[in-house]
């Protein structure tokens, strides 16, 4: 009897050890698996006394023996995940070392595309690329470029002053060309240049049009330079551009810092309703606008007109990217939907 009660005993205070027990060593929790469920553990011997029971009492025994199993096996089992969720919340600290993951990289803006394709062609023939202010002084926008205050031409472009009252005043530039001037006047001919950026003029915003777009402005100064050099030139860029195929017309034109001056159109070609539209029934349709350097900008400038020569162009680059991409909203540049944006490889 006396063995039968110790062996009750027993198991209750085998229940009563595991339910009590705790550890946060991995070690540690093996070792009490190892004591309790074990081939050769605990309650492996308790059911091993089983047979020192009671016929009567086995039933009540045995349910005690499996209670003393099931709360050893929760235990290890509640003990383990506790172990592994505070692994889990270890900071762990990347392998520095490791190279960085290209694919969160975004893609270019379709404007940065075709800013770099402009750029990459001009600067294959030797053009250097230079960048200006967006917030200009009057003088280096218009005066410099032969376009004094009361001159008719400033009503070209609708200007946005920000302080008019300044001496110079101060404003948007409404053009890159503006950066013609700043160049010229620090630097030396042989000149050189294209430059791109974000230009602005107060208009109307609307599907066609914005208040902010983006040109590339070209230059080029030397002895002998000839309007035969400048149209070789366009030629050049319209076939890396457009394709060597493409067909290019020069219509004179009127800008205050060139004379001649020049509007370039490409052949776009009128095979369908759309292109009756773009070209506005012609099959042609105006790039850029370009002329022979003005002398009276070049001696503004301090560059001595009698020996050098040049040309320029000027071209936005937002019509261009509509036209390679078919986008028929401006205003889709600048919204930055990632829907929008995500469509453009960015090949160049
Ligand atoms: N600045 C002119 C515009 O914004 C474009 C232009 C025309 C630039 C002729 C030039 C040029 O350099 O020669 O409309």
């Amino acid at each position: 009897m006396s063995t039968v009660k110790n062996i009750f005993e027993d198991a209750r205070l085998m229940l009563e050890q595991v339910n009590a027990f705790t550890t946060t060593n991995k070690e540690e929790l093996e070792q009490f698996r190892i004591e309790y469920l074990g081939s050769k553990g605990k309650i492996k011997q308790l059911f091993a006394g089983m047979r020192t029971v009671a016929r009567e009492d086995k039933r009540a025994f045995g349910q005690l023996a499996n209670s003393v199993k099931q709360a050893a096996e929760q235990k290890v089992i509640q003990l383990r995940e506790a172990l592994e969720s505070a692994a889990d919340q270890h900071i762990e600290i990347p392998d520095l070392s490791l190279p960085v993951d290209n694919e969160a990289l975004g893609s270019r803006h379709p404007l940065s595309i075709t800013k770099n394709k402009i750029c990459q062609i001009f600067a294959q023939i030797g053009f250097t690329i230079v960048e200006g202010p967006e917030i200009e002084d009057d003088w280096h926008n218009f005066t410099a470029l032969n376009t004094p205050e009361d001159h008719p031409a400033r009503d070209m472009q609708d200007t946005f002053y920000i302080d008019k009252g300044a001496n110079p005043a101060m404003l948007l530039r409404t053009h890159t060309s503006s950066v013609q001037a700043r160049v010229m006047k620090s630097q030396e001919p042989p000149i050189r240049i294209v430059v791109p950026g974000r230009v602005y003029r107060n208009e109307t915003i609307s599907a066609r049009a914005h208040a902010q777009f983006h040109q590339v402005e070209g230059l080029y100064i030397d002895e002998n330079v000839s309007f035969a050099d400048l149209k070789q030139t366009l030629y050049y860029f319209a076939q890396e551009m457009y394709g060597k195929g493409v067909k290019i017309r020069l219509r004179p034109s009127y800008f205050p810092f060139t004379e001649p001056s020049a509007e370039m159109d490409v052949y776009w070609g009128l095979e369908n309703e759309n292109d009756y539209r773009i070209t506005k029934g012609t099959g042609w349709l105006e790039v850029l606008g370009c002329g022979m350097v003005d002398p009276a900008v070049l001696d503004n400038c301090g560059i001595d007109s009698q020996k050098y020569t040049g040309f320029a162009f000027g071209m936005g680059i937002d019509r261009q990217a509509m036209l390679k991409y078919q986008i028929g909203d401006i205003r889709m540049f600048f919204e930055n939907d990632v829907r929008f944006l995500r469509q453009f490889s960015s090949a160049f």
